[in-house]
């Protein structure tokens, strides 16, 4: 370009262009390339000319043009740009802020004390197990030393299912302890599992019901004595019901799968309910070393191997620490009353304090 007019108009409207904002981008397009802008004219007027002359014009009116189409384009761009960004700043979600905690149910009573017991047996180096609801005669009871016809059989109260006429009729486990027996038979020891699930006896009042729930515990390794049992069952009871100093007491007793069988007991107030006061005491679980012939009836050799097995009653526990006097109301689906009994699920059972 060699005419000062041209070269003028395009500083003039490199200059303009390069500060505008939107709408002035805009009326300067219009005022430039527009139906009667200034570049347009310029081209009009190319009609009346010579054809040598209009040549060399058309050419700087033509440098002239792509000059400033470039320049309105990228002031375009980096105004969108701008634009942009602005938007994305102004619509950023805060991912890290927290949820609205909006709770509309509650962690049953006996959901949580299965989280508690699962926590606090982990942190021991448990791991968790379960097994069918249905089971058979051999695992819910031969397997586990008591054979056909022996009283501990009538004790229990048992649901049977319709049998088909075979050895092993099915049964609706009438406690945890079959799992044991499975677990005997999948995996080699050493051995440390519980069992928290459902378990059913023909039963019904204010401390029984059809459908209960228990937890099992097995241990078994080349050394484990007694004095691990009692470590074990003590270590939970005082971390379950959050007391360092409660009084716990074993009682010798009999269950056909443990020997030595021992009854397990705290202390606790029989007129106010107070656990860990007073000068009474409650049965709370079973226990007791694992019968040689379990294991020997699960293919391992009492004489390598030994341990020691429990059994909790979930529900029993859970009326004691949260005082509920009645366990037909756990079934009840009563909305007030698991809004009053229940726990937030905001906030799950965690052993953060340790056993
Ligand atoms: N299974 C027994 C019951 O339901 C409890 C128990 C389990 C006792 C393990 C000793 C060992 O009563």
């Amino acid at each position: 370009m060699t005419d000062p007019d041209l070269l003028q108009l395009r500083s003039d409207s490199e200059a303009a262009i390069g500060r505008a904002d939107p709408a002035t981008l805009e009326s300067l397009r219009i005022g430039l390339l527009g139906k009667a802008g200034q570049i347009t004219s310029l081209l009009k007027s190319l009609g009346g000319m010579e054809p040598e002359a209009r040549k060399a014009r058309g050419a700087e009116v033509n440098e002239l043009k792509a000059a400033v189409t470039v320049a309105l384009e990228a002031r375009k761009a980096i105004l969108d740009e701008a634009a942009l960004s602005l938007r994305l700043q102004a619509e950023k979600i805060d991912i890290s802020a927290p949820a609205r905690p909006e709770v509309t149910g509650t962690i049953h009573p006996i959901s949580r004390t299965i989280e508690e017991i699962t926590a606090i047996f982990t942190a021991m180096g448990f791991s968790i197990k379960d097994g069918p609801d249905i089971e058979d005669d051999w695992y819910n009871f031969s397997a586990l030393n008591i054979p056909a016809h022996h009283p501990a059989r009538a004790m229990m109260d048992t649901f049977y299912l319709q049998a088909d006429g075979g050895e092993r009729p099915p049964v609706l486990r009438t406690h945890t302890s079959p799992v044991q027996i499975r677990t005997l038979l999948q995996e080699p020891p050493p051995i440390r599992i519980i069992v928290p699930g459902r378990t059913f006896r023909a039963d019904h009042d204010a401390t029984h019901s059809p459908m209960f729930h228990q937890t099992e515990g097995l241990v078994i390794g080349k050394d484990i004595s007694l004095g691990h049992l009692k470590g074990c069952l003590i270590d939970f009871l005082r971390a379950f019901f959050d007391m360092p100093q409660l009084p716990v007491r074993f009682r010798a007793s009999y269950f056909p799968f443990t020997e030595p069988s021992m009854e397990v007991d705290i202390g606790w107030n029989r007129k106010t309910g107070e656990i860990g006061k007073g000068s009474d005491w409650l049965e709370i679980l079973g226990s007791g070393m694992v019968h040689p012939n379990v294991l020997a009836n699960c293919g391992i050799d009492p004489r390598e191997y030994q341990g020691f097995a429990f059994g909790v009653g979930i529900e029993r526990i859970t009326m004691l620490k949260h005082g509920i006097a009645d366990l037909r109301l756990f079934y009840e689906s009563d909305v007030r009353w698991l809004r009053h009994y229940g726990f937030s699920p905001l906030a799950p059972a965690t052993l953060h304090e340790g056993i």
